[in-house]
């Protein structure tokens, strides 16, 4: 059996005003109808490959997420808070040491809450590849041929071939510069990383023991001295708050000698900002994406999402239009990287 980890810490502030710290993206229906946390734990319910999901989410978002999944009919398999969000190493240590407790050897799927799989077919034929290979002890990856010089991506150079459908990780690089992403897809042979990764849990643990020690050992640290809370285990915060700040990517998947990657066609998107919700969403004829009351006259290529009134535009183009209620966001299609600074000016002006 696998355990699917969803990893729930982000803020999503790239999607503000609707993506808030209190209700943060992956936590709103931004794709479809249903949150994105409980699309990601509805592709990993089949009973023949796995088990009930494992959430590891900020104390914050407990309830929020247990009404959701209660909502859905979906009981997790437990529900680790972390006191602090430490970034996704500490997070993906505290499910494999928690994971351990149950099964020592069990295999980890580490799900990010905010991705859209189009082919949910083609991710759990991936899967079941990736299965092999992390039994075997190979920490997976996931590969997705990148159409762009993204810079907010992992980038993974494939070596040798390892029978069908993967290859070993012959170099792993967090978030290249603009420069290098580009010599890459100049080159060829690298896949971004899809963020979701597979692996045993005593292989992880043994990786970061090697690579980021004091990760491995605070948060096995704060598993064995969890408190149950209700249905959640409260990773000691002592412990887990003494972890450092880092992501797997950057602690273990840049050093490890053992990752393989998996190629996948699988309409993966990751939901980073309002761009990307126009690109994977359902286009009018003028090439615009609409939610809720929206009028459009002579518009074209444009986001617009109406949450609590009427939104009406005329003779505009490649524009955001997020309304709220309490906020009205217009921005240019190609700046909505930015919008994070918009974050930032807010809460340092209170
Ligand atoms: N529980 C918990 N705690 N979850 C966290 C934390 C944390 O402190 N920090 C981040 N997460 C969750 C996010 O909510 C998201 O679902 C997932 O972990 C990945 O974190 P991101 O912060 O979104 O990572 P990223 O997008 O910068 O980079 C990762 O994903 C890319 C693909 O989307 C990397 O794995 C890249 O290599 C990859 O290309
Ligand atoms: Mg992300």
């Amino acid at each position: 059996t696998i355990y699917p980890v969803i990893l729930s810490g982000g803020v999503g502030s790239r999607l503000w005003p609707t993506s808030r710290a209190l209700y943060p993206k992956q936590l709103l229906p931004l794709v479809s109808e249903r949150a994105m946390l409980l699309e990601t734990a509805l592709r990993v319910t089949d009973p023949e490959l796995f088990a009930p999901a494992i959430i590891v989410s900020n104390d914050e978002h407990r309830f929020i997420i247990a009404q959701q999944m209660r909502d859905a009919g979906l009981t997790p398999l437990a529900h680790l808070l972390e006191p602090q969000g430490r970034n996704t190493a500490p997070a993906a240590a505290a499910a494999a040491a928690y994971v351990q407790t149950h099964d020592p050897r069990g295999i980890l799927l580490l799900l990010p809450a905010d991705h859209h799989i189009r082919d949910v077919a083609a991710f759990h034929e991936a899967i079941k590849r990736g299965a092999e290979l992390a039994r075997a002890g190979k920490l997976v990856t996931f590969g997705i041929v990148p159409s762009a010089p993204e810079t907010g991506y992992g980038y993974i150079k494939r070596g040798a071939a390892l029978g069908e459908g993967a290859f070993a990780v012959e170099r792993f690089v967090e978030k290249p510069n603009l420069e290098t992403a580009k010599t890459y897809l100049d080159q060829g042979g690298y896949d971004w990383n899809a963020g979701i990764f597979m692996f045993r849990a005593d292989r992880i643990l043994d990786e970061m023991r090697v690579h980021c020690h004091a990760i491995a050992s605070l948060a096995t640290e704060a598993v064995h001295k969890a408190s149950r809370d209700l249905d959640f285990v409260r990773l000691q915060p002592e412990a887990f708050n003494a972890c450092p700040s880092d992501s797997i990517d950057y602690a273990v998947m840049e050093h490890t000698r053992d990752a393989v990657v998996v190629p996948v066609e699988m309409g993966w998107s990751d939901i980073g900002s309002w761009s990307a919700l126009w690109e994977i969403g359902e286009k009018d004829k003028d090439g615009n994406v609409l939610s809720g009351d929206v009028l459009t006259l002579d518009t074209k290529n444009c986001f617009v999402r109406a949450e609590t009134g009427l939104v009406a535009t005329l003779g505009v183009e490649n524009l955001i239009v997020v309304e709220t209620g309490d906020v009205l966001f217009i921005a240019s299609k190609d700046r909505v990287q930015d919008v994070k600074k918009i974050v930032e000016r807010i809460a340092a002006e209170g």
